[in-house]
This record gives structure tokens, sequence and C-alpha cells, in this order.
């Protein structure tokens, strides 16, 4: 698969060092030494071994576009994008009211500005925005057709300079792309997921899409040394 060459800057492809993860993860320790640590080790371990953030904030840092982050979770990507130095304004939405009350919480206490999370079921609507959206590891619990609808509502909302960016697993047949199907799998057998992946993107049809609709697009790998299949995709609106 090759990417389509409208941004010539190499991806930052690393997850963050040590010490600049565990700056970001401490907004989610607990407020009492006692207190529940599972989002904290959680924050650590994704931005410790997954490099999503900062391909993403490289994604982000041309434009000052408010962002609206679909499938947010616990707000994570507000918390790297103020410590990236970048302030544009943040708003999350999330089907899981728990974490969107975690997250509000950890928002509050740590003073993070022009943030805002609010649960909402993609399946059934979005927010009016208009600006950048980002949609990292999402896409897959809708089905196709949902997908497709939803991408060309989020394209609609995209300012002249504003950036949609996904981060997706692709479905083709490397064993990457098999790894992501079945970790998905045990995430929601296990409980850690309460969605259940119903169709992973292909490249083809995410390009067809986004170039289709006039936004210059690149699809790079954003694996790192993970074993997904986890592409980075980013349409700009020149
Ligand atoms: C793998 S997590 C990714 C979280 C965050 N985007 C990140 O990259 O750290 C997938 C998120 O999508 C959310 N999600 C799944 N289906 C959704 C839906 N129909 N509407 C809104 N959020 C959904 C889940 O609750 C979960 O927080």
């Amino acid at each position: 698969m090759t990417a389509t060459t409208s941004d010539t800057t190499p991806l930052s492809t690393a997850p963050y060092p040590r010490e600049d993860a565990r700056n970001i993860a401490r907004a989610f320790l607990p407020k009492h030494a006692l207190g529940n640590r599972y989002d904290y080790y959680y924050t650590l371990t994704k931005l410790r071994t997954d490099p999503l953030y900062p391909g993403v904030l490289q994604a982000l840092r041309p434009t000052t576009a408010p962002v609206l982050d679909l499938g947010c979770g616990l707000g994570l990507l507000a918390h790297a994008l103020r410590a990236d130095g970048q302030a544009l304004p943040f708003t999350g939405v999330d089907i899981d009211a728990a974490k969107i009350r975690r997250g509000r919480e950890v928002v509050a206490r740590t003073g993070l500005a022009d943030v805002q999370l609010d649960v909402l079921d993609l399946g059934v609507g979005l927010p009016a925005h208009h600006g950048s959206v980002t949609i990292l590891d999402v896409l897959q619990y809708l089905s196709p057709e949902r997908q497709r609808e939803l991408l060309d509502n989020v394209i609609a909302m995209l300012v002249p300079g504003a950036r949609l960016v996904i981060r997706s697993g692709l479905a083709d047949d490397t064993s990457r792309s098999r790894t992501s199907r079945i970790t998905d799998r045990l995430a929601n057998f296990a409980g850690w997921m309460q969605e259940r992946a119903k169709s992973y993107p292909t490249a083809v049809g995410l390009r067809g899409q986004l170039e289709g609709a006039g936004l210059q697009t690149t699809l790079r790998p954003l694996y790192g040394d993970t074993p997904f299949n986890n592409w980075l995709i980013v349409g700009i609106r020149t």
C-alpha cells in the first residue's frame, strides 16, 4: 500500500519518551493516594507504547481550527495537545458515559482551558462543528454504511486549512490486519471495550471518499512497534 504524497515531512512514528508520557499521564492519577489508578496506568502504557498521539499532533500542528474528537474516550488527546503547546478549542464526544465523567473530572482538576467532553453515540448523530475532526481508533465500531455517512458529514465540517485526522486499523490480507481484528474481539470479550468492532475500512475506500470530496489526502502506517495494522489518514481541506 503506498501513501499519497501531499505531505513530505516524515511522520513521527515513535511513542512518547518515558518522562514525557509520565508527565501527561500524571493528570489521571487519583485524587487520593489509595484511589483507583486504572486510568493512570492505561494512559501511561498507551503513551509509552503507541505512536498515535505524536503522529496526530504532527498532523494538527499546522492548523488552529477547533477540533472535534469523535470517540474521545477519556479525552487524552486534549492533554496531549496542551502538552504540545496546541491551544485549539477541543470538543470530545464518546458513547461511554463513565469515561466522559472521569475525563471531565480530570479536565476540571487540571484546569485545561477550552476543553469540553460530552456523551454521544456516533451511530445516532453528530454535534454541530466547523473546524478539524479527529477519529482515532473508532471507525471499526460503526457499520460500513454509518462509517461512510459519518465521513461525509465530518468532511462537510472542515473549514479551509482544517484537517480530518483518522487513525484506523485497515482491512487487508496482512497478518497485522488479523491481529487488529482478534485483539478488538478480545478487548470486547474481556470487558476493556464496551463496543464490538463491526467492520474495518479499507485504504482504497477511505482514499476514494476523501479524495472524491476534494481533500488532499495522505495514508501512512502509524503502528510503530505494535503488531497492529494502524494507519494515519489525513485529509486537508485546501
Ligand atoms: C479504542 S478507543 C479509542 C479512544 C480514543 N479515541 C483514543 O484514541 O485514545 C474507542 C473509543 O470509541 C468509543 N466508541 C465506540 N463506539 C462509539 C459510538 N457509537 N459512539 C461514540 N463513541 C464510540 C468507545 O467508547 C471508545 O472510547
